[in-house]
C-alpha cells in the first residue's frame, strides 16, 4: 500500500506545502489560469494612496524569478497586501518565519504585519541596508490571536523607491519541523496511512500540457527562489517550492520508498497546447530524438543526485549541500503516465527504459499501460512490457462500483511469472460508504494477487475545498481542517494492517436467513470479501472482512492453519497446554448507511475459541461493513508453549 501525490486540486501550493503566501515571487502569469487572467499581481493588492505599484523585470533576483514589485511612495500610508491562499490561517502564540528580499536605495524602514480586518495580529519593522543588491531579511511573527483569513501587509515607512521579491511566511511547526516543509496536519494524515511508497509528482502534472510543460525535476531543487515555477496542467501555478528534495525527505521521514514518475519525453495526450513548432499538438509532439539524449541524461542525473556519493559526485554534493549527505536510496523510477501508445511514444519510452535499465540495473523501472483496464493502450502497453521484460507496469482505472463486483478475478488471470503490476491510480467514483466498501472488496482481491500486484495507490489523494478539479478524492481539506473521506479509512486500514504473506484461509460464511430462493449463492458471495495476511517479521495476522450485503453475516474463521500454534510436551510427554496469546483479537470496523460517507472506524475485541489445539474465531460482520481483525503474535507463553 502506498500513496500517489499529485499537484492537482491545490494539493501542493495552498495545500501540503506549508507556504502561506500566494504568488510570493510575482511569477504568476496568464498561462497559469487563462480564464481568470492571472498575472504577476494575482493575490496581491495595494491598499491606500500615495504609492505607485508596478511589476518590473529590472535587476531580477534570479534568472528563474525575473519579476519583482516596485513601490514608489510619494506619501507614506499605503501597503502591499497578500491574501494567501483563501486567506492566511494563523494560530495564536505560534511562531511564523517571515522572509523577504528587498532592494532599496531610498526607503530604510518597512513595516510588515499580519492583520485581520482592522486588527493587527503581529508586526515587525525591518531596517534596510541601501544598495544595488538584493538582500534577504527575516523576522519571526507571533500572532496575538488566531485567525482564519489574515493577510500580510508590507508598508514602506518612508517615501522613495522600494523593490521587493520572494515574500514568504511559514509556520515553524511544519511536519517534523522541516524548513520549507509541509503542513503538519496534512502530512501526518498521509503518514498515518503507513504508506510503503510515495509516487510523485503526477499524473498528468508529470507529463504536462504540451512539450514545454513536461516536468523537469532539476527545476524543483535548490534554493526556493531559484527554482523554476510553471503553469499546472490543472489550471493554476506550481511554485515548485515542494520539489524533489522535499518529496524525497518526506519519504524518508515516513519510511516510504520514493517513486518518482516522469514523462517519457512526450506530454499528456490530452494536451491543449501546441508543440514547439506550433503544429504538433499534444502527445504526438514528443521531444526530438536529439533532445531525448539530454532528457535521458536528466533522468540518469536524478538517480545520481538521489543515490550518489556526495564526496565523489557533483550532483550528489548538491543534495548534501541542502542537508542530505546520505544517499536517499532510490529504488524505483516510473517512465510515462497512462500515455497514448503511439509510435512517437514507443520510440521514446523504449529508449528511456532500455538505457536506464542498462545504466542502472539496480533501479526498478515502472512502465505504463494506458488510462484504462482494457483497450488499445492497455493491450499495446502490456505487449511492450512483455517484449521488453519490464519489471513493473502502472495500471490505472476509475470504475463504477459494479466493475469491482464483477471483476474480482481480474488479477487471478495474470501471468504469475511475468511483469508485475503497480495499481497506480484507481477509485470507484464516489465518497460514500458504498464506494469505500467496494474498494475494500477490491483490495481483498488485490491482496490475494499480491504476487502480481506489488503496489497500489488510490487517486487522487488531496483536494482543497473550493479548488477541486477532480472528484472524488481521498482527503479533502481547507486552511484549518483536514477531512479524510470514508475511502481514506479503507486505504489506511489496509496500509496499517498489511502483511507480506497471504494465507489462503478457510472462512466459512453463515447467513442468518436462507437466501437460496431469492438469489443465487454466487451473487450473494460476490458481495463478501475476505483476505488473511501475516507480517512475517512480527508474526501478527490480519483478517480483512468485507460485507456489502444488507444483512449481518456470521463468520467462522478456522485459525488452525493461520496461527500455527505448536504445543510443547512436558518431560512426561504430556501436552502442557495451548497458547492463549492469540486469544483476544482486536478489530476495527467501518460501517453505516451506504448512501452516506461520514463514517469513521470504531474498534472492539472478538473472541477466539480454543478447544485443545483447535482454534477458530467467530465474528458477525455487520451489514455494509469492512472489518480488520488483528491477531497479535507473542512468541512463547508463560507455560512454555511456542507460538510461531
Ligand atoms: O488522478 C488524476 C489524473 O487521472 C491523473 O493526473 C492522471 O494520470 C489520470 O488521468
Amino acid at each position: 500500500m502506498g500513496i500517489f501525490f499529485e499537484d492537482i486540486n491545490y494539493a501542493a501550493d495552498g495545500g501540503l506545502y506549508a507556504e502561506l503566501i500566494q504568488n510570493r515571487d510575482f511569477e504568476y502569469s496568464e498561462s497559469d489560469n487563462h480564464r481568470e487572467k492571472w498575472n504577476a499581481k494575482t493575490s496581491w493588492t495595494l491598499e491606500g494612496s500615495g504609492t505607485d505599484w508596478s511589476i518590473v523585470t529590472d535587476n531580477p533576483l534570479h534568472a528563474n524569478n525575473i519579476h519583482s514589485s516596485l513601490l514608489k511612495t510619494d506619501k507614506v500610508g499605503a501597503r502591499l497586501v497578500n491574501g494567501g491562499f483563501d486567506g492566511i490561517a494563523v494560530k495564536k502564540g505560534e511562531k511564523y518565519d517571515l522572509s523577504l528580499f528587498f532592494l532599496s536605495k531610498t526607503v530604510q524602514k518597512v513595516r510588515i504585519s499580519l492583520r485581520e480586518g482592522d486588527k493587527t495580529l503581529a508586526s515587525t519593522v525591518v531596517s534596510l541596508k541601501s544598495g544595488a543588491q538584493w538582500k534577504q531579511y527575516g523576522a519571526v511573527l507571533v500572532p496575538s490571536a488566531s485567525a482564519e483569513k489574515a493577510v500580510l501587509a508590507i508598508e514602506p515607512m518612508q517615501t522613495g523607491e522600494l523593490q521587493l521579491d520572494f515574500v514568504s511566511l511559514f509556520p515553524q511547526k511544519t511536519f517534523k519541523n522541516r524548513k520549507n516543509g509541509m503542513r503538519a496536519d496534512l502530512a501526518q494524515t498521509l503518514a498515518d496511512m503507513k504508506p510503503r511508497f510515495v509516487r510523485f509528482p503526477g499524473g498528468c502534472a508529470s507529463h504536462g500540457n504540451g512539450i514545454e510543460n513536461i516536468y523537469h525535476w532539476k527545476h524543483t531543487v535548490g534554493k526556493p527562489w531559484e527554482r523554476k515555477g510553471d503553469f499546472n496542467i490543472w489550471n493554476y501555478h506550481q511554485s515548485r517550492g515542494l520539489g524533489f528534495y522535499e518529496y524525497f525527505q518526506f519519504c524518508e521521514d515516513i519510511g516510504a520508498e520514493p517513486l518518482p514518475v516522469l514523462s517519457a519525453g512526450v506530454p499528456c495526450q490530452n494536451s491543449s497546447r501546441a508543440g514547439r513548432d506550433g503544429k504538433n499538438d499534444g502527445q504526438q509532439g514528443g521531444l526530438s530524438m536529439d533532445e531525448m539524449k539530454d532528457y535521458l541524461q536528466e533522468l540518469l542525473d536524478l538517480i545520481e543526485w538521489a543515490n550518489g556519493d556526495a564526496k565523489k559526485s557533483k550532483l550528489a554534493a548538491m543534495r548534501a549541500e541542502v542537508g542530505h549527505p546520505k544517499p536517499f536510496n532510490l529504488k524505483y523510477l516510473g517512465i510515462g503516465n497512462e500515455d497514448l501508445i503511439s509510435d512517437v511514444f514507443v520510440e521514446r519510452y523504449n529508449y528511456l527504459c532500455r538505457e536506464i535499465r542498462k545504466a542502472h540495473p539496480e533501479i526498478t523501472v515502472v512502465g505504463t499501460v494506458g488510462p484504462f483496464w482494457e483497450g488499445s493502450d492497455y493491450e499495446e502497453g502490456w505487449k511492450i512490457a512483455k517484449q521488453e521484460k519490464l519489471d513493473i507496469v502502472d495500471e490505472h482505472y476509475y470504475n463504477q462500483p459494479g466493475w469491482y463486483f464483477n471483476n474480482q478475478n481480474f488479477y487471478d488471470k495474470y501471468d504469475r511469472n511475468g511483469t508485475k503490476v503497480y495499481l497506480g491510480e484507481w477509485a470507484s467514483k464516489g465518497n460514500k460508504l458504498e464506494n469505500a466498501l467496494v474498494e475494500a472488496l477490491h483490495l481483498t482481491n488485490v491482496e490475494r494477487n499480491a504476487d502480481v500486484v506489488v503496489m497500489s495507490s488510490y487517486a487522487p489523494l488531496l483536494a482543497k475545498e473550493g479548488h477541486t478539479q477532480w472528484n472524488p478524492d481521498l482527503i479533502y481539506f481547507n486552511n484549518t481542517e483536514v477531512k479524510p473521506t470514508v475511502n481514506y479509512y479503507v486505504q489506511a486500514l489496509f496500509g496499517q494492517n498489511s502483511g507480506d504473506e497471504y494465507i489462503p484461509g478457510d472462512v466459512e460464511v453463515m447467513f442468518k436467513t436462507d437466501r437460496s430462493n431469492r438469489v443465487s449463492r454466487s451473487d450473494v458471495m460476490k458481495r463478501i470479501g475476505t483476505s488473511v495476511v501475516r507480517d512475517s517479521k512480527t508474526g501478527d495476522v490480519f483478517i480483512k472482512l468485507v460485507n456489502c450485503l444488507p444483512e449481518d453475516v456470521n463468520l467462522t474463521v478456522d485459525l488452525n492453519d493461520i496461527i500455527k500454534v505448536e504445543t510443547i510436551k512436558s518431560g512426561k510427554n504430556k501436552t502442557v497446554g495451548a497458547s492463549s496469546y492469540y486469544l483476544d483479537a482486536d478489530y476495527t470496523v467501518l460501517t453505516g448507511n451506504i448512501a452516506e460517507g461520514n463514517q469513521k472506524p470504531t474498534s472492539g475485541t472478538a473472541k477466539v475459541h480454543s478447544e485443545s489445539d483447535d482454534f477458530s474465531l467467530e465474528y458477525t460482520m455487520p451489514k455494509y461493513s469492512f472489518t480488520v481483525i488483528k491477531l497479535k503474535h507473542t512468541d512463547v507463553n508463560k507455560k512454555g508453549t511456542k507460538v510461531k
